[in-house]
């Protein structure tokens, strides 16, 4: 621990910079692998916008003050996703749970954690099972079972004695995986438990704050592409931002105060082709680490397909365009907080090498730019996936209410 001088200087320091505290100790990051799953093809857009449907069905709901079952709208065939960044958590105590820890996706659109979903779920000394069911639908999957309170060890010097978690006896669309680390807003805990309905399940991120093992309620996130199946890149920093991961500055956007998207990590943004062509023009979406692709509204997204002359390709259900088309492709720039970050031509296209891994051709031009589903207006016109999140680090700040990117080493990269 520092000596109380120079804890109590640093803090003073911290209140007067006008930058978010950047941690570097490694105790508070926890390392993410992104995973291809290859072994059979994959749907990417009807996922991505099976959840979007979902999100704003949620969002909605929370909107008129009620809380939706989803189900009772959703009713999609569901995909496992074929991409995903994935955790390794422990779960229990003792700690040799370690040995076998659970794999959970990271999720910033939903908030509940839980297990489950592939291995059995071991009871320990830690382990308390309280009154209440939990279900919770995410459009692309769903589970249910019973909420636990247990120790949750995300990594060395990272431990919540008392985490409130589900324990899955139902899942769909989680093969291969345990289950969810959910790092959205709180809120969006509400509806999900019952006979509790309306209580909220604090988030890791709430309890790590309010244990006092993080100062700012706040993560920072790290993607970085990639051209292999299975990788060590991702890095999850809570309680601050980790300045080896991006460069320059951070941006910060505070939330959207419109409707749906206000419910979720959702920011007003615009979104331009090249250097005139209107995308989207000034509205609220979300930056979610759940959805695969970058998601924009459909009238929006007919704009941008005219610009571009993509086609769509009905085996993998990607626009694909010609390498001639590639060749002119320009960038996307998204402008949020008074700034533009652009998305250079080689990071809206599918990393080549990963086309056979959802069932392309292996010389294809696949975008990674998709429609949303439904025309803009709706208070969720965009959705910054993990595909834009590769190229921008992102900060989910709830102490202050915004998110913040920052350009990254791999902001312009030429790996796809
Ligand atoms: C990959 O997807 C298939 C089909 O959805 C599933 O059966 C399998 O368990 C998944 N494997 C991994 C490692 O995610
Ligand atoms: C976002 O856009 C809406 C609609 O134009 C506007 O009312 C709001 O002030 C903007 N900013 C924020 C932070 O919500």
């Amino acid at each position: 621990m520092f000596p109380t001088t120079l804890l109590t200087a640093l803090l003073l320091a911290f209140s007067v910079a006008a930058n978010p505290v950047v941690i570097d100790r490694p105790p508070v990051t926890l390392h993410l692998s992104r995973r291809v799953n290859v072994t059979s093809i994959h749907n990417l857009l009807r996922h991505d916008q099976a959840r979007a449907k979902a999100l704003k069905a949620k969002g909605a709901a929370k909107a008129a003050g009620t809380t939706l079952d989803t189900r009772a709208i959703i009713n999609e065939q569901v995909d496992n996703q074929a991409v995903t960044y994935i955790a390794s958590v422990g779960v229990g105590s003792p700690a040799t749970n370690f040995l076998k820890p659970d794999d959970l996706l990271i999720d910033t659109g939903s908030s509940n954690t839980w297990v489950g979903a592939g291995k059995a779920y071991v009871r320990t000394s830690a382990s308390t099972q309280t009154s209440n069911r939990v279900s919770v639908t995410y459009g692309s999957g769903s589970f249910s079972g019973n909420e636990f309170t247990d120790q949750v060890t995300l990594a060395s010097g990272l431990v919540i004695p008392r985490q409130s978690i589900g324990v899955a006896t139902r899942s769909q669309g989680f093969d291969g995986v345990d289950g969810i680390l959910g790092i959205g807003p709180v809120d969006l805990t509400e509806g999900t438990l019952s006979p509790a309905t309306n209580s909220l399940v604090p988030t890791v991120t709430d309890n790590l704050f309010s244990q006092g093992t993080i100062t700012n309620n706040e993560i920072g996130i790290s993607f970085e592409p990639t051209t292999t199946v299975e990788v060590l890149n991702g890095e999850l920093t809570w309680g601050g931002t980790d300045s080896s991961k991006f460069t320059g500055s951070i941006t910060f956007i505070p939330i959207t105060s419109t409707s749906p998207a206000s419910f979720f990590w959702g920011i007003n943004q615009s979104i331009r082709y090249g250097t005139s062509t209107n995308i989207l023009s000034t509205t609220a979406g979300i930056v979610d680490t759940g959805t695969t692709l970058i998601l924009i509204a459909t009238d929006a997204f007919n704009r941008y397909r005219s610009a571009t002359g993509a086609v769509v390709d009905n085996t993998v259900g990607l626009f694909r365009i010609t390498t001639a088309q590639f060749a002119r492709l320009q960038s996307l720039f998204f402008t949020a907080g008074g700034r533009s970050f652009e998305l250079t031509a080689n990071a809206q296209i599918w990393p080549r090498s990963l086309n056979t891994a959802i069932g392309g051709t292996t010389n294809n031009v696949y975008l990674i730019v998709n429609d949303l589903g439904t025309n803009s207006g709706e208070g969720l016109d965009f959705i910054n996936g993990y595909t834009f999140l590769e190229r921008f680090y992102s900060v989910f700040d709830t102490s202050n209410n915004r998110v913040g990117f920052a350009t990254t080493p791999f902001t312009t990269a030429t790996t796809n």
